[in-house]
Formats: structure tokens, sequence, C-alpha cells
């Protein structure tokens, strides 16, 4: 049993420094020491020795196993630090390869007309104010000065949620609220930005746009002080150079109305295809406040006057940055929209 422990020694010891990998590391451990391995079953052999041989082959038995087991221990190791070694060489970093960076997002195009045009009204002493989007028939019409059967209703087909109540289809409903809130107070200076709805859509139009209503009421309030305020805020949007032309039009809640346009920012005044070859772009209505409209909004139109207008904020955008068609402001491109 000696001689055959013996060999079983130089056998391991020599199959140890074959074992490349943990893993054949561990089938060695299983090979000589697991529960039905070599080692063990010598030892399970051990009780058909004699009483004197058995404590001379158990502690031959025994250094073999812990000389085993030491060289098990410093062999895995070993192994695996050159394992790790290796590893690191493949997967090492290099720190010279340019980083991945998150993309960060920018703001849609329509906020940032809207935000410049607030910054051009703030700059002439302008608040910015706000209304309900879902609106009462009332102040989207009524309180507008547009009755019931008035024909200027068929000017916006609406989206009706009950014979009472709408989306909004323009701004100029916050002029009424303003007035109402606001009044016998002067003066009055707001802008309003917001989304309107109507039932359009088509390559300049789309069912839900956006609109910046403004209103002027003071004492002494003409008409030459909106023309004053429109040209300023045309030549702060698109240019120094900029010239406006109003035409003579018609809205309830004004009196008198205007068109306004402005000089056409892509050929300059000369004529081209996005103006039609007349030079001039319509971005906007506006008038006086119909006497009307102020006194439902408890103001006495004896004492104050006031100016109004209300601009189309996409038409707005599509000039500024040359865009043909209004549907691409929603479509949500990011190669669209990471251009602005
Ligand atoms: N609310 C009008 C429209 O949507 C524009 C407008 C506003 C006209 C204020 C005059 C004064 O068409």
């Amino acid at each position: 049993m000696k001689e055959e422990l013996q060999l079983l020694k130089e056998k391991a010891v020599k199959g140890l420094k074959e074992c490349k990998t943990v893993d054949e590391l561990n089938e060695f451990k299983v090979k000589y020491m697991g529960k039905k391995g070599e080692l063990t079953r010598i030892l399970r052999g051990m009780g058909k020795l004699s009483s004197e041989e058995r404590p001379v082959v158990g502690q031959l038995a025994n250094e073999i196993r812990d000389y085993l087991e030491k060289e098990l221990i410093t062999f895995t190791e070993n192994l695996k630090i050159k394992e790790m070694e290796e590893r690191l060489l493949v997967e090492s970093i290099d720190v010279t390869l340019p980083g991945i960076c998150p993309e960060l997002g920018r703001q849609h195009p329509l906020s940032q007309v809207i935000d410049e045009i607030e910054e051009i009204f703030m700059g002439m002493g302008y608040n910015i104010e706000e209304g309900p989007e879902i609106e009462l028939d009332h102040y989207n019409f009524e309180a507008l000065n547009i009755p019931k059967d008035h024909p200027a209703r068929d000017m916006q087909d609406s989206f009706y949620i009950t014979p009472d109540v709408l989306l909004r289809t323009h701004t100029s409903p916050v002029q009424a609220r303003t007035m109402e809130k606001t009044c016998p107070h002067v003066p009055v200076k707001i802008i309003v930005p917001g989304k309107v709805f109507r039932r359009d859509d088509d390559s300049t139009h789309s069912p839900m746009f956006h609109q910046v209503e403004g209103l002027a009421i003071n004492t002494n309030i003409r008409f030459s002080d909106l023309k004053g305020t429109l040209l300023s805020f045309a030549r702060q949007m698109f240019g120094a150079d900029q010239k406006i032309r109003l035409r003579p039009s018609f809205f309830p809640f004004t009196e008198p109305s205007a068109e306004v346009d402005i000089s056409c920012v892509m050929c300059k005044g000369a004529g081209c295809r996005v103006c039609g070859y007349t030079g001039w772009l319509e971005v906007l209505g506006a008038g006086m406040v119909h006497p009307r409209v102020l006194e439902m909004g408890g103001y006495n139109s004896e004492e104050v006057t006031g100016f109004a207008f209300g601009m189309g904020v996409e038409r707005i955008a599509m000039l500024k940055y040359g865009i043909d068609d209004m549907r691409l402001l929603f479509e949500n491109d990011v190669r669209f929209l990471s251009q602005f």
C-alpha cells in the first residue's frame, strides 16, 4: 500500500503540473481527492491493514493529501493570476478612444420663435398672459363682438365640445379675459402665446397651431402706436431693413382692422415664388380694439382706447428658417429638428 501511495503521489504531482486552466485544476481535485477520487479510495482501504501498518500508512496518506492540497492552492492562485493578466491584456481600455457623449436635446424651433417674440415684446414693456385652450363660446366669440349667427364665425371653423365649449380658435379670448380681470386699470400691455385649433389641414395649415396675441389699452392709444409697435417688432425679428405694409381688413373685434405684411424675407421685396411675386408676406391681423369689446370688458370706451394684433407663430418660424411645409414642424423628426 505504501508503494501504491508513492506511485499515486508521483502521478499526481505530474498531473498537477500539466494543468493549464482553473477548470483543469478542479477536475484534478475531483480525480484525486473527490468522494470517488483515487486518494480517497486508498484511504478507504486502510481498514484492511494491520494495527502496526495503519498509523504508518495513515500518516503517509495524510502527508500526501496535505501536500497535494497545498500545491493545489498555490497552483490555483497562480493560474488565476495568469488568466487575469491575459484577460487584462485583451480587455484593456484604450483611454485615447473618443468617449460616448450623451446627445443633448434642444428647444423645438417653434418654442425658440415664441421665446424670441416674448423677448422682443418684453423689451417694449409687455407682460405675458395665458388662457385656457378649452374655451367658452362666450370668450372665444361673444365677448369679441361675434354673436351666435355672425358670418365671421365661418372664418374659423371650430372644434366644439358642447354648444358652449370649444377648443379656442384664436388667442383673442385672452383679450376679453384680461380686460375683465384688469378693468378699470390702465395701462394694459400684454402678449399671449398659445395653441389654437381650427378644422384646417394642408401644407400651410395645421388643425393645431400657435399664435401670439397682443393687446395694449391706455388713455391715448392711437393707430400710429400700433404701426410703430409692429414695425419695431418686424425689424427686431427679421432685420433692421424690414418694411411693413398695412391693408384694410375686417375683424369683428377691431375697428379699423388691418392685415399686416412684412417685406419678403426671401427676396427682400423684389418678388419671388414664396411671396407670389408681390414682395410682401402676410404675417398678422391687427386693429384698434372695437369700442363694444372695450365696453364688454368693463372699460369706458370714451376714456380709453387700445390696439390688438394676432400673429401665427408657425408662419413666422417658416419665414425665419425657410421651411416650406408646416407639417414638418409637428412630425418630430430629429433630422429636421436638429437643424435649428
Ligand atoms: N384673432 C385673429 C385671428 O386669429 C387675429 C387678430 C387678433 C386680429 C387681434 C385682430 C386683432 O385671425
